[in-house]
């Protein structure tokens, strides 16, 4: 009975219920396949007045951060549903966004940062806020953006203080346990290698002098990608694109043959035994490090004496740096100063690769963050996440409290399961 009225839009409270297709269940279907599941959103909006939230964005404050958590369009979908949406004066100059624009898609300018999380119940941002950001943290105040929080307990410790509801996008889950607001950066990173690594492996820039693509009677350069997930995959496709020969080396045998399946015979693949990382990196011009096994440092698969049997002018971009790297030289760089030499093979290690193309990084990730934001909007955070599973473990610190199991035990703080929180706040606001 009750699932035949859901077939047909009806939505009641009877969605508590462990119904396989409750609204909750329904709506995280939706989310995962990353659409904006606005019928669906609208028809819970059906029995009250929707919320009307005001969302802002700042600049960024991070070295090389060029990225704004809100594009023009993003505006106009907040402001389409009744939002108020504020912008920090020159917020998106960087990503080529101008302040007129973001006033003609229905945005209130501000000058300072001050001004827009003074003005706002949701900021979203890009990147983790610095130290001189923490002083506008505040009770109730909803901070989406990225927060990376196990390696940096200040922030953590600044968030538990001031009781700001904070959800990172790199915990939101998507379908099989998928990371939707991260997988974009890794798009980006993976495309980024190969650009960065032709570069360097011009000479001006102490590379070895390789065309990757090579020209009609000339070798073509020999690209090694080590890992094919996300970013090898989107290296492969750079790589195969510009024409070089490319080898991809994984441990993960279905990975394998689904690279095999996409790319045909494009792409040399092998599995990532010591032999054949040793034997690939001696003939390559170009090694991409991109390889990750979820929660832990990176696995140091190219180690110093393998320098020793690589061509002189050979270039590594460990993109997996900011886990660690998977070479055992490798050391983090920043767009400043992004590469060095150890025994001739020039190293790229740069943390936030996605930086250097702040327009086509905003506009990717806007894309997978506006969903979850207009649903947080919409329904307040404590609705949204008892809605969609995937959004609540984003959810890192509410109210004092870390309700990330993870990010809990990397910083040896106490966990609370987000559901018990946020139930009794629902409870209570419902009370009254
Ligand atoms: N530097 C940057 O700016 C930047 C940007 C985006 C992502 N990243 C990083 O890039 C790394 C890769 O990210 P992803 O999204 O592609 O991850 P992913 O999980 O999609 O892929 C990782 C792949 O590594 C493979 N792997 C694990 N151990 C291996 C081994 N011993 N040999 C070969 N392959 C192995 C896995 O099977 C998997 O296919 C991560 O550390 C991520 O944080 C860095």
């Amino acid at each position: 009975m009750i699932i035949s009225l859901m077939l047909f839009g009806r939505i009641t409270l009877t969605y508590k219920t462990a119904s396989p297709i409750s609204p909750r269940n329904k709506l995280f279907k939706n989310m995962q396949g990353g659409s904006l599941p606005a019928a669906t959103l609208s028809s819970y909006n059906d029995d009250k007045e929707a919320n009307k939230m005001k969302i802002g964005t700042v600049k960024e404050l991070k070295n090389h951060e060029y990225r704004v958590g809100l594009t023009p369009d993003n505006v106009m979908a907040y402001v389409k549903k009744g939002h108020r949406v504020f912008i920090q004066a020159g917020a998106g100059e960087m990503a080529s966004f101008t302040d007129d624009e973001y006033r003609l898609h229905g945005a209130e300018i501000l000058p300072t940062a001050v001004d827009v999380y003074a003005s706002c119940d949701m900021i979203v941002k890009v990147k983790e806020p610095v130290a001189e950001e923490y002083q506008y943290l505040r009770p109730e105040l909803i901070l989406f953006t990225y927060l990376h929080l196990a390696p940096n307990p200040a922030l953590a410790d600044a968030l538990l203080s001031s009781g700001t509801k904070a959800v990172a996008y790199e915990t939101i889950e998507g379908r099989s346990q998928s990371l939707p607001c991260l997988r974009p950066m890794s798009e980006i990173a993976g495309r980024l290698s190969i650009q960065e690594g032709a570069k360097y492996l011009e000479r001006p820039f102490g590379g070895r002098g390789i065309l990757l693509g090579g020209v009609p009677g000339v070798e073509r350069g020999k690209v090694v990608i080590i890992g094919g997930g996300i970013t090898g995959t989107y290296a492969a496709k750079a790589a195969v694109g510009m024409g070089a020969q490319v080898t991809l080396l994984d441990i993960s045998l279905s990975r394998l043959v689904y690279l095999d399946d996409i790319f045909g015979a494009s792409i040399t693949t092998l599995y990532s035994s010591e032999t054949n990382i040793a034997r690939s990196l001696a003939e390559a011009d170009l090694v991409v490090g991109a390889v990750l096994i979820p929660g832990a440092t990176t696995p140091l698969l190219i180690r110093k004496e393998h320098l020793k049997i690589m061509k002189q002018g050979a270039v590594i971009v460990d993109i997996a740096i900011d886990q660690g790297g998977c070479c055992e030289t490798s050391k983090e760089t920043t767009h400043d100063n992004p590469v060095f030499l150890v025994d001739g093979i020039v190293h790229y290690c740069v943390g936030n690769m996605p930086g250097a193309v702040p327009r086509t990084s905003t506009v990717a990730l806007a894309n997978t963050t506006l969903p979850y934001g207009l649903m947080i909007a919409d329904m307040g955070l404590e609705k949204a996440c008892e809605l969609n599973e995937g959004l609540e473990k984003g959810v890192n610190i509410f109210q004092g409290k870390c309700v990330n199991k993870n990010v809990a035990e990397s910083l040896g703080l106490e966990f609370t399961p987000p559901n018990e929180l946020m139930q009794y706040k629902m409870r209570c606001a419902s009370a009254i």
